[in-house]
């Protein structure tokens, strides 16, 4: 969603970082994007529909080489239309004070049109649809000589959730900055500061960062970083190291980041992993989690709440909890969760998982549950996000960025991560040592099985390439294969824009198999689980009905290959871990049906990577 970016430095022009910055918040998704920059003469606002390219050459247009020089501060926007269409007027930056105030925000402002309409009976000429624009007017209102008072006055007045930052020519060298729900992270470099909704517009310049807190507002000059509370209070926030570089979010010479995170899965799990297997107990380590055995075993349920492919996640993790560790686990859509007046309480464990850490119904559904009195843990990609913090114990998947807005491999680091969770309770349980010991000889060779997976790649385009065309397709597993069918549809959806749906494979003949033909190919999941003769005779009925029928076949098992019209293989693994090496599987069918049809596949139309709101 909404990407922010400020520059300011002592003696370099911030046009440039202030474009690099946009461009590596594309992936979040967006629709049109802008930039205000100052100087002596005042301020300058350029924005454009589109993408960040489009409002690099205008800027190359407005504004020569030899002029860039004196604009040493700036803001950056890229937008994600909520209120009002994208166009030119609705991008952000959003002005007031008669062009001397500009200002940027990736939120949802709640009460904006009760603001506006008294900002408006007050004389403030409005020039957009936005919710953002009350803001850059409410502070120019409150503007009584203290920039980063009048911002933090504003910001009293205003509910919903905001990152922003703001500059004024009434207060030259001065960023404002602040957050309530949304991310923004500052990068202190030796002349250089960044601010940005994420560290992957920073990294460029430093890997020194500060995570600023909900409720947190910072004056930036090109001196330091002064953060207080909205009561003006002055705090202090730990300066940090991001542990990875530039490289890990560039595309390394792949054609798509998404076909690059794919192929680092092997390397991705590896991290998910090390260090936190225990042979000689047959269990885990997850010291991130704090919790003792005895805390452990107490819990009498697990919910596990989540988004999109991080809720299919923790759809095959309510299988792995219950077959491991008797734990009854109720998978929940975050959103859902959240207005549902959930039940929970000391007796629950309620896992948030989601591969930013800021998706707002999920972090809702995190702030509900702790007010529940539940056992609450993230399981979170990005270090330092606010599930992860907020929830306060957790572990973390140490699966580097992920950029490609369809996730790929944090929902196999997800599912590795629930795995090894579930091992661990299990192992507070009924699991035997036996048992825990097979799993974790099991789990330390999955990065040498999906790397197996992956061989397979061309192959899969083939089968890929004779199915492109198709307008529908049904995915079908049962068990904790179902979750993986819905992961696979939801990913064709998201890349190749092909109408896909997933189904236990038993329910396909109460209603969808009306629609089958010679046209709408049938992905069967066939990997060696229980339940899987049953599949095939799922497959049967399909083939029946004339669908061709895609199968992910282990490799050996003669009688599911030629029940199927096209057999993918993968290797032999055991049920718990056959979710991971399948989806591999359905995400490179998935890439190469996209690339195929011609689609953008790292920024899918109408998706955005973060969904920080509702
Ligand atoms: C968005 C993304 C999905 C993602 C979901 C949850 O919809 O497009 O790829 O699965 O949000 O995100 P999270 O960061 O919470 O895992």
């Amino acid at each position: 969603m909404c990407g922010i970016v400020g520059f300011t430095s002592r003696n370099r022009p911030a046009i440039g970082p202030l474009v690099n910055g946009l461009r590596r918040l594309e992936y979040r998704g967006y629709d049109s994007a802008g930039v205000a920059l100052e100087s002596a003469d005042g301020i300058k606002v350029y924005k454009q529909t589109g993408k960040v390219a489009e409002l690099d050459s205008l800027l190359s247009r407005a504004l020569p080489e030899g002029e860039r020089g004196k604009y040493t501060l700036g803001i950056a926007h890229t937008r994600w239309a909520t209120h009002g269409l994208p166009t030119v007027a609705n991008a952000h930056p959003h002005i007031a004070d008669e062009g001397r105030l500009a200002l940027v925000h990736n939120g949802i402002i709640e009460n904006y049109a009760a603001l506006r309409a008294g900002l408006e009976k007050r004389g403030a000429k409005f020039l957009s649809q936005t919710d953002t624009e009350v803001v850059a007017h409410l502070v120019a209102a409150f503007d009584k000589g203290d920039f980063l008072t009048a911002v933090a006055e504003a910001l009293k007045r205003v509910e919903g959730t905001y990152g922003i930052a703001a500059i004024s020519a009434r207060h030259p060298g001065e960023m404002v900055v602040a957050r309530k729900g949304s991310p923004l992270v500052i990068g202190v470099g030796e002349d250089d500061i960044v601010v940005a909704s994420d560290v992957s517009a920073i990294v460029a310049y430093t890997r020194q960062v500060i995570y600023l807190k909900d409720g947190d507002i910072a004056r930036i000059t090109p001196k330091g970083v002064d953060i207080h509370t909205l009561d003006n209070s002055p705090v202090t926030r730990e300066v940090q190291e991001v542990d990875w570089d530039i490289g890990a979010i560039e595309k390394g010479g792949y054609e798509h980041f998404m076909l690059k995170e794919i192929f680092e899965q092997p390397d991705a799990l590896a991290n998910t992993i090390r260090g936190r297997l225990d042979p000689a107990g047959g269990t885990a380590f997850l010291s991130g989690l704090s919790l003792s055995p005895r805390e452990l075993a107490a819990v009498r349920r697990v919910v596990i709440v989540g988004c999109g492919t991080s809720l299919h996640a923790g759809m095959v993790g309510k299988y792995l909890f219950e077959k491991l560790a008797d734990i009854p686990t109720a998978p929940e859509q975050a959103a859902e969760f959240r207005y549902s007046n959930p039940i929970v309480g000391p007796d629950d464990w309620v896992m948030a998982l989601s591969q930013s850490g800021e998706t707002a119904d999920t972090l809702a559904a995190v702030r509900e549950s702790i007010r529940k009195g539940a056992l609450v843990s993230g399981l979170c990609n990005v270090v330092g996000s606010t599930i992860a913090r907020e929830a306060g114990r957790g572990v973390y998947l140490h699966a580097g960025p992920e950029i490609s807005v369809a996730s790929t491999k944090a929902f196999t680091a997800q599912v590795t991560a629930l795995l090894m969770t579930a091992l661990k309770l299990g192992r507070t349980r009924r699991l035997s040592f036996e048992d825990g010991d097979r799993l974790v000889k099991e789990i330390s060779r999955l990065p040498e099985l999906v790397g197996k997976v992956l061989e397979g790649n061309d192959a899969i385009a083939k089968v890929a390439e004779k199915y492109a065309k198709a307008d529908d397709m049904f995915f079908i597993g049962r068990g904790m294969l179902h979750p993986v069918a819905l992961e696979g549809a939801l990913k064709i959806k998201e890349v190749a824009y092909v109408h896909a749906e997933g189904y236990q494979a038993a329910e396909l003949k109460h209603g969808p198999i009306a629609l089958l033909s010679e046209k709408t190919p049938v992905v069967a999941l066939l990997a060696d689980i229980p339940g899987k003769e049953k599949t095939l005779g799922n497959v049967q009925e399909c083939r029946a009905r004339l669908a061709p029928v895609v199968g992910v076949v282990t490799e050996g098992d003669e009688a599911a290959a030629a029940a199927v019209t096209d057999a993918l293989v993968i290797p032999k693994t055991c049920a718990e871990l056959s979710p991971i090496v399948t989806v591999v599987v359905l995400q490179l069918f998935a890439y190469h049906v996209a690339r195929l049809r011609g689609c953008e596949i790292d920024q899918p139309r109408n998706l955005a990577k973060s969904v920080t709101v509702e």
